[in-house]
């Protein structure tokens, strides 16, 4: 017991002398230092491949009007809600926006996240410290996939992934992708929530769970670090990065649906549906709650938002008292 209180201490408050508690940086750059930018031009390079001459069995017209005709499509029914339900919705969730910027060769595709897919990563290898064959051969769990630029990234860099999408338009747009480049044996596409993840399918079934710009947007984010945590392997990692808070305090900061801090609802799309906004030493207890070992977590200056790197070295009880779902393995 003491131990392990010793342990909690030292990944809270004194992070491994590699990576500083705050990582500074310019904001008018989304990275800390020349070495992530270097990984980000290989990474650069990595994506580039999926281009329509590299499409297997699709005609080039066919896939772009595919892609192209996918954009402002409005299908509130489609991805389960009712006329009564449209008001408090998220725009996003109904009316298709492209995620991550992909220029396919022949055409392009600037998406609401821009070149987020390729900065993460590139952030991510270098704040922790991973080689670049960290992910290769690795089956990794890519959670909140959007229209899939992280999931094709991943791919590339040699992992087998499953893929999580809530929004079904955007899951089935990240499978139609994986399957038109010849991926289809490596990616899998899932549209479910993070939190229909917690069956006997999941279980210890990946090396790395892959987790960026999600854990905000969720109403519980312990039991989704508990379902993730239940579906590593012993010996698994996972990358966290989300909006939060910089201060040293294990804080939260909660916006909600009905914080509107610019007026349309396209604007409330990009400003809102914030639940719990983290510190780094807040993400820190969350994921050491969840059950992960030697957890780092950084405030990333440059970026302005949380980073967080962990594993799983045991599969430890978790604290049942209050939980929201009290069976959780
Ligand atoms: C801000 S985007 C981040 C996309 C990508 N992961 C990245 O970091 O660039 C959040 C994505 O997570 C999805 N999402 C939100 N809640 C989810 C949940 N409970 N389960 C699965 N996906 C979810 C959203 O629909 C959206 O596609």
């Amino acid at each position: 017991m003491a131990t392990s209180m010793a342990r909690l201490g030292r990944d809270l408050r004194r992070l491994p002398g590699r990576v500083a508690r705050r990582v500074r940086g310019a904001a008018s750059s989304p990275f800390a230092s020349s070495a992530a930018e270097t990984k980000a031009a290989e990474l650069r390079r990595a994506f580039s491949a999926y281009r329509t001459d590299a499409l297997v069995d699709i005609d080039v017209a066919d896939f772009t009007h595919a892609v192209q005709s996918r954009v402002g499509i409005d299908d509130a029914a489609a991805e389960g809600y009712s006329a009564d339900d449209l008001e408090r919705q998220r725009d996003f969730s109904i009316r298709f926006r492209w995620g991550h910027n992909h220029d396919f060769g022949t055409f392009a595709m600037p998406g609401e996240m821009r070149d987020r897919h390729i900065e993460l990563m590139a952030n991510f290898l270098t704040l922790f410290q991973l080689p670049p064959e960290h992910l290769r051969g690795r089956d990794v769990l890519d959670v909140g996939c959007w229209t899939g630029g992280t999931t094709l990234l991943l791919a590339a860099l040699g992992a087998n992934v499953v893929a999580l999408e809530e929004v079904r338009k955007y899951a089935g747009t990240a499978q139609f992708l994986a399957t038109s480049f010849g991926l289809g044996a490596r990616v899998t596409v899932r549209p479910l929530s993070i939190y229909g993840c917690n069956t006997d399918t999941f279980r210890e079934r990946f090396d790395t769970v892959y987790f960026p710009g999600v854990i905000y947007h969720l109403s519980d984010p312990l039991i989704a670090l508990r379902i993730l945590y239940n579906a590593l392997r012993v010996g698994g990692d996972i990358l966290v990065e989300s909006a939060g808070i910089d201060t040293d305090e294990p804080y939260c900061r909660f916006d909600g649906s009905l914080v509107v801090t610019h007026g349309s609802r396209e604007s409330r799309d990009r400003a809102g549906w914030n639940w719990f906004m983290p510190s780094p030493s807040a993400l820190g207890r969350m994921m050491r709650e969840a059950g992960f070992d030697d957890v780092r977590s950084v405030w990333h200056a440059p970026t302005g938002r949380v980073f967080a790197y962990a594993r799983k070295v045991a599969q430890v009880p978790i604290c049942r008292a209050g939980l929201s779902v009290p069976g959780i393995p």
